[in-house]
């Protein structure tokens, strides 16, 4: 793995031989933005979704972009030939530089950029059969949650005492609406509709979520982008949480309560093999 090649501002080289400086802003301030893109069979999925989605990143931390598409799209292409893996997903990362630690925004500093390929493994079986555990915890995030922020500090914190729960996610309260997860989207299933919250300041704009959504509206699914609240969420028939690396994914256990009939649901199969489907069609 240390042999796999990255980019590192300008330069293809070995992971082990990467290096940024102490002083670089992400290190000291977590002041940077990122992505997380998977790819099929070497192809990238959604790969203008995710280039708009960074820029609006970007855009919203007054970074300018230091690449165009065509010149993202080449360096993803190179490491995507040079790692074994078909499925893998491809981590980039641009902070604000180097620079003399100081709050205040430098006058010149170029923006750093670091890009790796990993392999992607296929969601095990057995989470896919028997579903997950979630908890519910309150959303201790910052206002502008629909950045991809590489300051996770909340979310790794949130993460961390799910997990402590005996649990995989933690799905987040705020003003008494589910918002995301810590590092997902939220769904829910009631009487058959299937329900996430609208995008906003709150949440991450996931590029699964919205490929979710429209996959629904394409096979004719009831789909609504709706405030869901702690209650109706709560007593969901069916809780899927969606992300690049975990796809669609049940939830049965939520609060150590059973979800629906404890296994994962008849709507959540069906969008599932439609996910399935949309990556057969991209592998070609
Ligand atoms: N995280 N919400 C949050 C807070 C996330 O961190 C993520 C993904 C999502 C789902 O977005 P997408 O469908 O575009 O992956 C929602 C990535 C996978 C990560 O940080 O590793």
């Amino acid at each position: 793995m240390s042999s796999q090649l990255v980019y590192l501002n300008g330069e293809y080289l070995p992971l082990n031989e990467a290096r940024v400086s102490v002083l670089d802003r992400g290190f000291i301030f977590g002041d940077g933005v990122y992505e997380v893109i998977p790819a099929y069979g070497s192809k990238v999925l959604r790969f203008e979704h995710h280039m708009q989605r960074l820029q609006n990143s970007l855009d919203a931390v007054r970074i300018v972009n230091p690449l165009v598409n065509k010149q993202w799209q080449d360096i993803i292409d190179k490491l995507i030939t040079n790692t074994d893996s078909q499925d893998q997903y491809i981590y980039l990362h641009i902070t604000r530089g180097v620079a003399s630690r100081d709050h205040r925004f430098p006058d010149e500093t170029k923006p750093t950029v670091f890009v790796m390929s990993s392999v992607l493994h296929p969601v095990d079986e057995k989470l896919l059969a028997n579903g997950v555990a979630a908890v519910t915890l309150d959303d201790i995030r910052w206002q502008y949650c629909n950045i991809k922020a590489i300051a996770l500090l909340p979310n790794i914190l949130l993460r961390q005492q799910a997990i402590d729960k005996g649990a995989m996610e933690a799905i987040l309260i705020r003003d008494g609406n589910m918002t995301e997860g810590a590092a997902s989207n939220v769904f829910i299933v009631t009487h058959g509709i299937i329900k996430t919250p609208p995008k906003d300041n709150k949440l991450l704009p996931g590029i699964t979520r919205d490929l979710v959504v429209e996959l629904a509206k394409t096979h004719n699914m009831p789909i609504e982008e709706t405030a869901i609240s702690e209650k109706e969420f709560l007593t969901a028939d069916e809780i899927w949480l969606t992300s690049s690396t975990k796809e669609i994914l049940p939830v049965t256990r939520i609060n150590e309560q059973q979800v629906g009939n404890g296994k994962p649901g008849a709507v959540w199969q069906d969008m599932f093999q439609k996910y399935q489907d949309y990556k057969e069609i991209l592998r070609g």
